[in-house]
């Protein structure tokens, strides 16, 4: 193992225990909802119908969900009628939740522990669809191997549909200046070195505190993007830049419904907060 992969390896296991104690918390919290997707058979959740409109039709298909975490939108692309589902993540602790989500709906699916980077090997298997993000990219080192990864998991004339916060919003800081602004805080282009953070608390509506705090994260630009995905034999064929996120990264953002969130009226033209891409494997 060389320095940086060893390097790697603590990051993984350190993001690996954090989000192992979040999966819990996101399990009972009002923002994941579970009882919904329980109680309301066939409902797609609000990330999977928002990504409909480009996603095109899964009847029949086999789909892979990336960093998956406690399956959700796992299971809200199966009840968009994909044949087979499987989703993918290295927290072994969202993985329970999600089986048990699938167990309760009667929903068939299969869910593989794994590094993202080790998924063609753990699932020696090939799909139609890669779905994948809202918040997956950034835990991830190298945008070239996603992209191989990707790739090898595609069958030819496969797709690719990625939905994730852009980097120009991972670039930024939490905190506004002090007259309001969204400010740059952290890398645009991907860094050998990841950003590494300290934060006990997480995304849902909740009092729990997180023991595991530090994480590890790295963005990737947009040309690193597009490019990691051409180089290995994808063809990009949507690009889509959002003016919602689906979370309120910012004290003054405004709430558009749905679970979306914009910039306030007089900056919502400035900043893309999240893209869509989608990318055909060539036969
Ligand atoms: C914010 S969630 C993304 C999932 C989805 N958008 C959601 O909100 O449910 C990030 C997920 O990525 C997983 N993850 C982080 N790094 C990973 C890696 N290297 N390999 C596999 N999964 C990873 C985490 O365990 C977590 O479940």
């Amino acid at each position: 193992m060389n320095a940086d992969a060893a390097a790697n390896a603590e990051h993984f296991e350190k993001n690996r225990l954090n989000w192992d104690e979040r999966a819990a918390i996101h399990a009972a919290s009002t923002s994941y909802d579970l009882d919904w997707y329980r109680s309301n058979p066939g409902v797609v959740g609000r990330v999977v119908d928002f990504d409909r409109a480009y996603l095109g039709d899964l009847t029949g298909l086999s789909v892979v969900h990336l960093q998956c975490h406690i399956g959700t939108d796992t299971l809200s692309l199966a009840r968009l009628g994909a044949a087979d589902v499987t989703g993918v993540d290295q927290s072994g602790a969202s993985l329970d939740v999600a089986r048990q989500l699938f167990a309760d709906t009667d929903t068939p699916g299969r869910f593989v522990e794994s590094n993202v980077y080790d998924a063609p090997t753990a699932l020696a298997d090939t799909f139609d669809v890669v779905y994948t993000g809202v918040g997956a990219l950034n835990w991830l080192p190298d945008i070239d191997r996603w992209s191989a990864v990707v790739s090898a998991l595609l069958e030819p004339g496969g797709r690719l549909y990625i939905r994730e916060g852009h980097p120009m919003l991972w670039a930024m800081d939490d905190d506004l200046t002090a007259d309001g602004r969204p400010q740059l805080r952290y890398p645009y282009f991907e860094t050998n070195d990841p950003m590494v953070f300290d934060f006990d608390d997480t995304y849902v509506d909740t009092d729990e505190k997180i023991a595991a705090t530090r994480t590890y994260e790295w963005n990737h630009s947009i040309s690193e993007i597009f490019n990691a995905v051409t180089r290995h034999g994808m063809n990009i064929t949507l690009f889509e830049e959002h003016r919602t996120l689906e979370w309120k990264m910012f004290e003054h953002m405004v709430d558009v419904g749905n679970g979306r969130y914009e910039l306030p009226p007089e900056q919502r033209d400035m900043c893309p907060l999240m893209y869509s891409l989608g990318a055909v494997k060539q036969s």
